[in-house]
């Protein structure tokens, strides 16, 4: 009866598709909330538009499926986004997590996967959007800043806020020591606002 149910519970786990481009910290915050019996998603696959993405080999160590679609082989963008949209369908995902990701998506492929696909931003949006968002909040003075977990629209960091969490910068910050306090409040709160949306789309 136990494996029975055990069985019924897993079955009605997300089926995630996680996008990387670099070191995947985030995504091994996503692998390792996973491993939770419990935990409304599972980690289905993960694509990098780099090669030598460190990611890649964060989930092979966990045994998930990798893909490579490198952007600069490809001559437009529907045909990078085609590949990368056909995997995720073929594999049954139900949400993508960009973790990391530095590609930006076509209105067409953010619309459909409109609702069900998240990103992760090391500032408190709506402030600091686009790159390097950390020295942005060190330029402009702020004394808090932090990361937010949101759906994408086809705006660059915009779409609904899921969840977000605040960051004190200290006078003696530099920009990597704030970042690395920065991705220690994203590793927390990535994994929570896709439970949220996994729940929501149960
Ligand atoms: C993270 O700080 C993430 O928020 C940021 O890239 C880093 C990836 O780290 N993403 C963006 O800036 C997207 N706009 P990771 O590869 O170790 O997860």
């Amino acid at each position: 009866m136990a494996s029975v149910l055990y069985s019924v519970n897993m079955n009605v786990r997300k089926r995630v598709g996680v996008l990387i481009s670099g070191n995947g910290s985030n995504l091994q915050a996503l692998i390792n909330a996973a491993y939770g019996h419990d935990y409304p998603a599972e980690i289905a696959l993960v694509i990098s538009n780099k090669s030598n993405a460190f990611g890649l080999q964060r989930a092979a160590k966990a045994a998930i499926p990798t893909y490579i679609f490198d952007n600069k082989a490809y001559s437009n963008r529907i045909s990078f986004e085609y590949d990368i949209d056909l995997v995720l369908r073929k594999a049954d995902c139900d949400i993508v997590c960009l973790a990391g990701f530095m590609q930006i998506f076509s209105q067409k492929f953010t619309e459909k996967w409109e609702g069900r696909i998240l990103n992760i931003h090391p500032s408190l949006l709506p402030c600091f959007k686009g790159l390097h968002p950390q020295r942005q909040a060190l330029e402009a003075g702020v004394k808090i800043t932090g990361c937010t977990v949101h759906l994408v629209t086809a705006e660059v960091d915009d779409g609904p806020i899921i969840l977000q969490a605040a960051v004190p910068v200290k006078d003696k910050d530099n920009e990597a020591s704030l970042s690395a306090r920065i991705l220690e409040e994203e590793h927390r709160i990535y994994q929570k606002g896709l439970a949220i949306l996994a729940n929501v789309l149960r």
